[in-house]
């Protein structure tokens, strides 16, 4: 009976003892648990306060941070929880050695390497080579210092592309009791990034560009002072050449005389003293016969010099804006000359110019610029041999020229951009973009239309139309003058109405091709005679 009370009272005890073990181990576990939900909390909010701050602020808020190993115990390489917290950033840490501890999910996908592949690899093996020696002196500069780096770091993933990130990286002895190590905290900002990259190489393309064009139109003021000291010499090299024709031709008679009335060895004899170099009677015979046709050579040679350099000083000719009647025919004559060069012994330019084109009041020195970019880029679109067909046509107060090549054409995405400023297909040197944004801009100010027809391999062929008068400027209610006009749109004249009439209606400056053939008929050569 003893036995069994006292059996009783042992296992009474036990399980006092169990009950109460129980106990602790069940308050510790609580503790535990409120005291890591309460740090977590704690980080959670922290991490969520320096999300809404940027760049410096930031910086500047997470030195101050107190993260201590009794608030939060983050062990190296164990950034499980943290990492969930950061889900939205590329999270890796680094021990003292630059290996990598730990990378998260976000990490992983931007450098394209699984966690195992990373773990214990130096993080170099993600450099991506383009930061220099300094950029790296001052990012460990900082981080050695107990301090944040905030910048740009471009890095290189599995497949040797680059991505960017937008990263914070500090000791982890800043948020954790970490004694060694660093921790990157990053978003990626590739996207960002390449678009800089591409504006900024846009932007050196139009500086480029720009230059490009602000020499051409310092050449231009230029050109017109050089073609004034050019003019000068050639006018007298002209007259003497004259003057020599003549002196030639008179002394030619002489020996012609001389030949035909002395006796033959009286005519050798003195040809032997005339001159120091013995010359023989065929010689002379040869000089006589062959003068007249250098001489003309040498007229026709100045000739093209004078005509040249009239139509470069009327194409750089100062004060171009002034309207005046002018001769459309004489402009499209000059352009070619000065576009000669361009052209090429292989381009053919079949001219179909209307006889007794009536006057068109505008500024010549613009309308030629238009005409001779228009001719130059014809004879860029030609590859070898072709031809280009410029035509003059008259239409109830509009003149219309239409400048037409069986180069390249253009494809309709292309059409659609070719009025822009700075929109080249050409490298640079050969094209600044600005030659149809220009030519578009000035027709619109003579109250005209361009029209373009292309189709990709089939040539293009660009058409002008002018009013033969400008319009009267009459003020419009709202204050503005009628001819002022949206310079993304041309009015439409049609080419039909009375001179002086301009159509209200405005037009798209570029037209496609079945648009366009409904107001003016494609090139056949048709209503044109040949001048
Ligand atoms: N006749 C044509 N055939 C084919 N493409 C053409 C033709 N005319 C113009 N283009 C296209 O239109 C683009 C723009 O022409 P635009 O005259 O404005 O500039 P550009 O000729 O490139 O340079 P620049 O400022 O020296 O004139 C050209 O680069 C070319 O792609
Ligand atoms: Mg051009």
């Amino acid at each position: 009976m003893s036995d069994t009370l006292g059996s009783f009272f042992v296992l009474e005890q036990a399980r006092d003892y169990l009950l109460f073990f129980s106990m602790v181990t069940l308050l510790l576990v609580i503790y535990v648990l409120i005291r890591n939900y309460r740090a977590t909390k704690n980080f959670e909010a922290r991490i969520e306060h320096f999300s809404s701050l940027t760049n410096d602020t930031f910086a500047r808020e997470l030195n101050r941070v107190e993260t201590s190993a009794s608030s939060y115990n983050v062990k190296e390489g164990s950034f499980g929880a943290l990492s969930r917290i950061l889900d939205a950033y590329a999270v890796s840490t680094t021990g003292p050695d630059g290996a990598i501890t730990y990378a998260n999910e976000e990490f992983c996908k931007l450098s394209g390497y699984s966690k195992a592949e990373l773990i214990g690899r130096r993080h170099n093996m993600l450099s991506s080579g383009i930061h220099s020696a300094e950029f790296w002196q001052n990012f460990w500069n900082i981080i050695k210092k107990d301090k944040v780096w905030h910048g740009q770091i471009a890095n290189m993933n599995r497949r040797a592309e680059i991505f960017w990130l937008d990263a914070f990286v500090f000791p982890l002895s800043l948020i954790s009791n970490a004694t060694n190590g660093y921790i990157c905290l990053a978003s990626d900002t590739t996207k960002l990034q390449e678009e800089v990259i591409n504006k900024g190489q846009q932007l050196e393309q139009v500086e480029s560009m720009l230059m490009q064009s602000e020499k051409m139109a310092s050449l231009g003021t230029i050109s017109a002072g050089i073609a004034h000291e050019i003019n000068n010499p050639v006018a007298f090299i002209s007259t003497d050449i004259r003057n020599i024709g003549e002196y030639l031709e008179s002394l030619a008679g002489i020996a012609r005389l001389m030949k035909k009335d002395w006796d033959p060895t009286k005519y050798e004899q003195f040809l032997g003293k005339v001159n120091v170099d013995h010359i023989d009677p065929e010689e002379v015979d040869y000089i006589l016969d062959d003068y007249p046709r250098l001489i003309e050579e040498t007229s026709e040679g100045i000739q093209r010099i004078k005509t040249i350099v009239q139509d470069l000083k009327a194409f750089a000719r100062k004060g171009g804006d002034e309207f005046l009647p002018t001769d459309i025919t004489r402009c499209i004559r000059s352009s070619l000359n000065l576009a000669r060069n361009e052209l090429k012994y292989s381009i053919r330019i079949d001219k179909r110019f209307l006889d007794s084109l009536p006057s068109v009041e505008c500024a010549e020195s613009e309308i030629s610029q238009v005409l001779l970019n228009i001719i130059v880029n014809a004879a860029h679109a030609i590859d070898g041999e072709g031809t280009i067909a410029i035509g003059t046509e008259y239409d109830n107060g509009f003149v219309r020229v239409r400048i037409k090549d069986d180069g390249c054409g253009i494809d309709e995405a292309t059409r659609s951009q070719i009025f822009e400023p700075f929109f080249t297909t050409k490298s640079v040197g050969r094209g600044t973009g600005l030659g149809l944004s220009i030519s578009h801009d000035i027709i619109v100010r003579h109250h005209g239309t361009i029209e373009v027809l292309s189709e990709l391999g089939n040539g293009t062929e660009f058409i002008i139309c002018l009013p033969v008068q400008q319009p009267a400027t009459q003020p419009d209610s709202d204050g503005l003058s009628s001819t002022e006009v949206d310079t993304m749109m041309a009015p439409a004249p049609k080419c039909q109405k009375k001179s002086g009439q301009v159509s209200p209606h405005l037009v798209k400056r570029v037209y496609d091709s079945q648009q366009s053939q409904k107001h003016t008929p494609p090139l056949d050569g048709s209503q044109w005679r040949t001048r």
